[in-house]
C-alpha cells in the first residue's frame, strides 16, 4: 500500500465541525482510498509519495444529497416561459415522465453518468439519485436499477406526482404495493413529494411507512411550494432529511431543531423558479442542521453545481461562507446518514477537491468561476 502526503495545503477545510474544522498550512496523508492523517504541515509524517498543493485550499468532495438524474428530454420552453413571468407548478414533471418512458435504458444511463461527471468536475464526489420520472412499476424499477449502477444512495420516489389519467387512491396502492416491491431491491431511501397537487399528509405517511416496512429509510420533499405537513411528518417518522423547507412555520423550525432530521435547502430551485429563498438563518439560529444540495432535475433546478448553490446560499440565504461549505459537505453527509464522506479525518474516504483559491470563501466570493482544479479519484 502506498501512502501519499499532500503537502503545502494553504487551508484544509476538514468538514468536521466537532473537531479541527479548519487547519492553515496543512497536510494530509491518504492511503488505500482513505485519509490516515491530517494536521499542520510542520508535523506531517513521512510518506511514500508527496504532492504539493501549492498553497491551495483543500475541502472534502461535496455531498449532493438531492438530485433527480434519471430522465430524458428537456424543459427549455418551460424555463423560458417562467422567465417571462409564468409561475412554477410542478405540472411539468409529466413532460419529463413522458420523455423518460420513451427513452431506452442505455440513453438514461448515459445521460445520468454524464451529469455525474459534470458534478465531479465541480467538486462533487457523492451524489444521491432519485427515481420519480417513470411512475409505472417497470419505469420506476429500471430508473432505480440504472441509478444503483452509478451511486450508493438511491431513492425510490414513485410518489413524485400522480400520473395523468390515474386515480390518486389507485396510484397510492400501486406505490405502496407492487411498485415498492419491484423498486425496494434497488433503493436505500423512500421519498414523497408532500405538496398540494402531489401527495397530502395522510398519503405521505402511508407511503413512507410502507417504504420503511420494506427496509427503506425515509426522506421527504417538504414545504417547497406551500406550508404543508411535510416537515412535521419527516420529523415524526425520523426521516434523515426534509428537503426544500422553503415555507416553514415556527413549529416546523422548532421540530427540525429538536430532531436528527436535516433541513436540506435547494437554492437552485428557487433561482430557477424565481421564488423566495428558504430562510437558512432562521434554521441555523434555531439549532437545525442544514444541508445544501442541487436538486439537479430538468424542471425546477437544472444545475449540477454545488459551488453555484453555495454562492446562492451565501448571497440569498444569509449563510456565511463557512456555514455554506459546511452544509455542502458535512450537512450533505448527515442528510444521507453517512460518516465516511463530507469530511476529511482519519478513517474517512479520501474524497477531496482542490480549489484554485486560498480559501473556501472564494466559492461565494468568486461566483461562477470554475475554482475546482482537481478531484481525488
Ligand atoms: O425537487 N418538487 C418536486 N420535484 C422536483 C421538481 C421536479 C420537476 O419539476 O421536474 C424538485 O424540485
Ligand atoms: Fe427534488
Amino acid at each position: 500500500m502506498t501512502a501519499k502526503l499532500i503537502d503545502g495545503i494553504g487551508l484544509l477545510y476538514t468538514g468536521d465541525p466537532t473537531g479541527a474544522e479548519e487547519i492553515e498550512h496543512a497536510a494530509m496523508v491518504v492511503e488505500d482510498g482513505r485519509v490516515v492523517w491530517t494536521g499542520s504541515a510542520a508535523e506531517a509524517p513521512d510518506a511514500d509519495e508527496r504532492e504539493d498543493a501549492g498553497g491551495r485550499c483543500v475541502i472534502p468532495g461535496f455531498v449532493d444529497s438531492h438530485a433527480h438524474l434519471v430522465f430524458a428530454g428537456d424543459r427549455t420552453p418551460e424555463f423560458d416561459a417562467r422567465m417571462s413571468g409564468q409561475p412554477y407548478t410542478a405540472g411539468g414533471i409529466r413532460t419529463t415522465v413522458a420523455a423518460t418512458r420513451a427513452a431506452g435504458d442505455a440513453e438514461l444511463a448515459t445521460r445520468a453518468a454524464a451529469l455525474i461527471a459534470e458534478m465531479r468536475r465541480q467538486g462533487t464526489t457523492t451524489v444521491e439519485i432519485k427515481s420519480g420520472y417513470g411512475l409505472t412499476v417497470e419505469d420506476e424499477r429500471r430508473s432505480l436499477e440504472i441509478a444503483s449502477g452509478l451511486v450508493d444512495d438511491t431513492t425510490y420516489l414513485g410518489a413524485h406526482v400522480v400520473p395523468a389519467g390515474t386515480d390518486a387512491d389507485d396510484y397510492v396502492r400501486l406505490v405502496t404495493g407492487e411498485m415498492l416491491a419491484a423498486c425496494a431491491p434497488y433503493a436505500k431511501w423512500v421519498d414523497v413529494f408532500c405538496e398540494r397537487g402531489a401527495f397530502d399528509g395522510d398519503q405521505t405517511r402511508e407511503i413512507l411507512r410502507a417504504g420503511i416496512k420494506a427496509g427503506l429509510q425515509p426522506r421527504v420533499h417538504a414545504n417547497q411550494l406551500t406550508e404543508g405537513p411535510g416537515v412535521r411528518i419527516a420529523v415524526e417518522l425520523g426521516a434523515a432529511s426534509a428537503d426544500h423547507c422553503t415555507h416553514l412555520s415556527d413549529a416546523d423550525v422548532e421540530a427540525l431543531a429538536a430532531s436528527d432530521t436535516v433541513a436540506t435547502l435547494l437554492p437552485g430551485a428557487e433561482f430557477s423558479t424565481r421564488s423566495p429563498y428558504p430562510d437558512a438563518r432562521r434554521l441555523i439560529d434555531a439549532g437545525a442542521t442544514v444541508a445544501i444540495a442541487t436538486d439537479c432535475n430538468p424542471g425546477s433546478s437544472f444545475t449540477s453545481s454545488m459551488p453555484f448553490c453555495i454562492a446562492l446560499a451565501v448571497r440569498e440565504m444569509r449563510m456565511t461562507p463557512l456555514e455554506a461549505v459546511r452544509a455542502a459537505t458535512y450537512g450533505g453527509a448527515r442528510a444521507l446518514r453517512r460518516d465516511d464522506v463530507g469530511v476529511l479525518r482519519p478513517g474517512s474516504r479520501a474524497d477531496y477537491a482542490v480549489l484554485d483559491a486560498p480559501s473556501y470563501v472564494h466559492l461565494a466570493y468568486r461566483p461562477g468561476v470554475p475554482l475546482v482544479t482537481s478531484v481525488s479519484s
